[in-house]
């Protein structure tokens, strides 16, 4: 935790005093530590006893020192923001994006990692409105230090304790050194689905928005990689701190990928590219007619063996989505294009393509099979990370 700069929101729960142990704790470590109090936290606990830990101001006020555009200067300084306790409250309005406080205006503008440790009385925390914001907010990509079960404030017994200080120190040790995992890493990733045109307005493409492919991204981004993103037609916006490059056909894609595919450390081909294409495309809008009407498709180029055969990529990783025999054909197919790992990914009944939950399974080449579960596309980014990482330091 040494250098470690955190910001600690506290927000007005009973729960409060114990950020004071944790700040201390932090302090000890060697970290520095920013502390913005709610103006309800500051009923529970004096944003003096932060002060003296610090030995820095606190904050709680959008206008104390507006000149310094506190609520962006505290979440560029830090490397990861911790709220804890967060109220129900906090949690509602960091779902909605109301920024109506430092605290809100600072988490909503962060672009570092967000841990929200819960605490509240149980019912408060079972509500279905909590559990759904939650829910959210995980789909988001924040992190969820999820309570303890035990006493509570009203002499109760349930879920909703502050996680202890250990799981929180946990917490935010793991996400800083997530933060660091890929620096120096140059990272390829293509996404989205592609569109064979067989006139100037129709084409054939398939069901993907490149979500999985964008979570991908963002997830190497957060752990510091260099990442480029080769995007197929989307509505979905590539994420920050990615450079970016669109791509609508298979062709297009393979010009872009042999260009990037130099010095690359990890290349992940997530992108739903179309196998066939038509093989003649007319210059003019094809007019409406009673007749049937017969496109030739032809192949189109094979893009991931293409980008394994050009070797500029330390470790090349496929997707593979299935509807059925799913791990043979993956594994068939890694073998195929010499691939170091695939990604299997159940599309039965469309799952998957377009929806924010997925399930996925990695398969290493050295016959290694990791399940990823099912979670959401961000939260599964984030495990096939933490499961491709050790591949990659063998190879890099
Ligand atoms: C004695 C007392 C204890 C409270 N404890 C909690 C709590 O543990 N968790 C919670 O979510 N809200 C708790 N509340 C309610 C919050 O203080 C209230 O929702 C407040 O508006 C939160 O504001 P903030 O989220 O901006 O800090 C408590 C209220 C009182 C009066």
């Amino acid at each position: 935790m040494n250098g470690a700069r955190v910001l600690l929101v506290v927000s007005g729960g009973i729960a409060a005093y114990k950020a004071a142990a944790l700040t201390s704790t932090l302090v000890q470590k060697g970290a520095s530590v920013d502390v913005i109090l709610t103006a309800d936290a500051e009923r529970f606990i004096a944003p003096l006893t932060f002060a003296a830990l610090t030995a820095r101001p606190v904050y709680s006020s959008l206008w104390d020192a507006p000149e310094r555009i506190p609520h962006i200067r505290l979440v560029r300084e830090a490397e990861v923001a911790i709220v804890a306790p967060a109220t129900a409250n906090i949690i509602a309005k960091l779902r909605a994006g109301i920024a109506d406080d430092l605290a809100t205006t600072a988490l909503l503008a962060a672009r570092i990692p967000v841990l929200i440790a819960p605490a509240m009385n149980a019912a408060m925390y079972e509500n279905e409105v909590t559990v759904e914001n939650i829910a959210t907010l995980k789909a988001r990509g924040y992190e969820m230090i999820e309570p303890d079960s035990g006493f509570l404030a009203e002499r109760e017994h349930g879920v909703g304790r502050l996680a202890s200080e250990e799981r929180l120190l946990e917490a935010i040790e793991g996400a800083r050194a997530r933060r660091r995992s890929l620096l120096g890493k140059r990272v390829l990733i293509t996404a989205g689905p592609s569109q064979e045109p067989f006139d100037p307005v129709r084409f054939i493409g398939n069901a993907s928005t490149g979500a999985t492919g964008i979570a991908l991204a963002d997830e190497a981004a957060r752990r510091g990689a260099e990442v480029t993103l080769l995007l197929g037609p989307t509505l979905l916006a590539p994420p920050y701190g990615v450079r970016t490059e669109r791509f609508a056909t298979a062709q297009e894609l393979l010009d872009l990928a042999l260009r990037e595919s130099r010095e690359i450390d990890l290349t992940i081909a997530a992108a739903a590219v179309a196998d066939w294409r038509p093989s003649e495309r007319s210059a003019e809008k094809r007019k409406k007619s009673d007749e049937t009407l017969h496109v030739d498709l032809e192949r189109t180029p094979d893009v991931l063996a293409a980008i394994a055969a050009a070797g500029g990529s330390k470790c090349i990783v496929g997707f593979a989505a299935e509807t059925n025999d799913h791990e043979a054909h993956a594994r068939e197919k890694m073998e195929r294009k010499s691939l170091d790992a695939i990604v299997v990914n159940d599309v039965r009944a469309g799952a998957g393509f377009g929806l924010q939950e997925n399930g996925l399974v990695l398969l290493v080449r050295s016959g290694a099979r990791i399940d990823l579960g099912r979670a959401s596309k961000r939260t599964l980014a984030g495990r096939l990370f933490d499961a491709l990482e050790p591949l990659l330091k063998e190879r890099t």
